[in-house]
Formats: structure tokens, sequence, C-alpha cells
């Protein structure tokens, strides 16, 4: 079996201090950095763009992951290149085309990776396996941190390890994502693991440590 990614979110670190807090968790033993990117307009909220990724880029040499939700997307898939990020991945609802973005993404010299919303289908990806490098599995409504885990997207998890198959391509859930439901998770399939709320809760970055390892022994 492939080794567990904990990749923390950055959307729940303190923003006042977010290269410190970066630092913080790769000491702490995070294998990606997931940066969420919200646009106000294919999810109710606004996060940080490009040149907050790349202001920070330079504190760490972990993999940036970047998640994009906003819409259109193809258009900023270069600026996201260019700002260090070493996954993108963009939703399979922010637009009709996503065989180009994907095609993009790669020509750009980058990991491609698809995203589903809870109500997407597994069949969103269906004609596009040989274009992944990653899907993501939301498992809250994407649009803010702190949200409950949605039960129902186990199921779609197992399914999608099925399609996979034998090819090089990583699994990722985000959202409500806790030591709790951490084995769910893994055991439906999943290999690379997104939590927010549960690695910075109590903002202290002495806890990080504590909260990553918990998600990974779980
Ligand atoms: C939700 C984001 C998630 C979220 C995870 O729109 O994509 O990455 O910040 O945060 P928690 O773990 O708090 O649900
Ligand atoms: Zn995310």
């Amino acid at each position: 079996t492939k080794e567990i990614i904990i990749a923390p979110s950055i959307l729940a670190a303190d923003f006042a201090r977010l290269g410190e807090e970066i630092v913080a968790i790769d000491a702490a033993g995070a294998d990606w950095i997931h940066c969420d990117v919200m646009d106000g307009h294919f999810v109710p909220n606004i996060s940080f763009g490009a040149d907050v990724i790349k202001a920070v880029r330079p504190v760490t040499s972990k993999i940036f992951d970047v998640h994009l939700m906003i819409a259109p997307t193809d258009s900023y898939l270069e600026a996201f290149a260019k700002a260090g990020a070493d996954v993108i991945t963009v939703h399979a609802e922010a637009g009709p085309h996503l065989d180009r973005s994907l095609q993009a993404i790669r020509a750009l010299g980058k990991k491609a990776g698809i995203s589903l919303c809870p109500a997407t289908p597994e069949s969103a990806i269906e004609y596009l396996l040989d274009r992944l490098d990653l899907v993501l599995v939301m498992t809250v409504n994407p649009g803010f941190g702190g949200q409950s885990f949605l039960e129902s997207q186990l199921e779609k998890i197992s399914r999608i390890r099925s399609m996979i198959g034998d090819r090089p391509i990583r699994l990722e859930v985000d959202g409500g994502i806790t030591r709790d439901n951490a084995a769910a998770v893994a055991a439906a399939g999943a290999d690379t693991l997104v939590a927010g709320s549960a690695v910075f809760r109590g903002k202290s970055s002495a806890d990080y440590a504590g909260n990553i390892a918990a998600i990974r022994i779980a």
C-alpha cells in the first residue's frame, strides 16, 4: 500500500504569520502544503491568490498542493505555476473544458488534479484518467474550513479507488478530516489527507506535530 501523505491546509493558519505557520507545519511533519484558493464566485468565500503563494514559497521545500476553487480557471494556471505550485487541482464543476485545463497544467510542467464537489459523481473523471496525477474528493461543500465530514463521500472514494486501478494517481480527500475519521477514509482508498482545523486547532504551533501525528497514526 502507498504511504499516506498528510497535507495541512493553510486556510486554517494565522494569515498574519503565514510564513512562520508554514515553517511550523513543515517542522511538525507535514508532507505537502495544501493551499486553498477561493474567488468569491465559484465558492462563497475569498481566500488568497498566486501572489501570496509566491511570497511564502521560499520558506519550505515541501510540495505545494494548490486547490483552485475558482472559475474560470485556465487564464490563471500560468500564474499559479510561476508562483511555485507543484500540484494544481481544478474543479470539475468550474468549466466545460476540463480536458484542456489538465493538458495546460501538464504543459506548464506541473502535476494535474481534478476535484469533485460532494454532489458530483465519479463519472466526471471517467475520460480523464490518463491526464490525471491526482483526484481530490471534497468531503465538505467547498468554501470554508471547519465544516463536518460528509459520510456520503466514502462510497465515492472507494469507487474512484477502483477506477484508478494501478495508475499512478493520488486519491486525496479534503474537508472535515480528523483523527476520528482518518482511518475510514484511508480504508475507503484515500492516500492523501488534507486537514485544516484538525492541524491548526488551538493556533499553537506546539500542538501541530501532535495533531499531524494523531491523523497519521489513525
Ligand atoms: C474547503 C477547503 C479545505 C478546508 C479544509 O473549501 O478546500 O481544504 O480548508 O479544512 P478543514 O480540515 O477544517 O475542513
Ligand atoms: Zn482544499
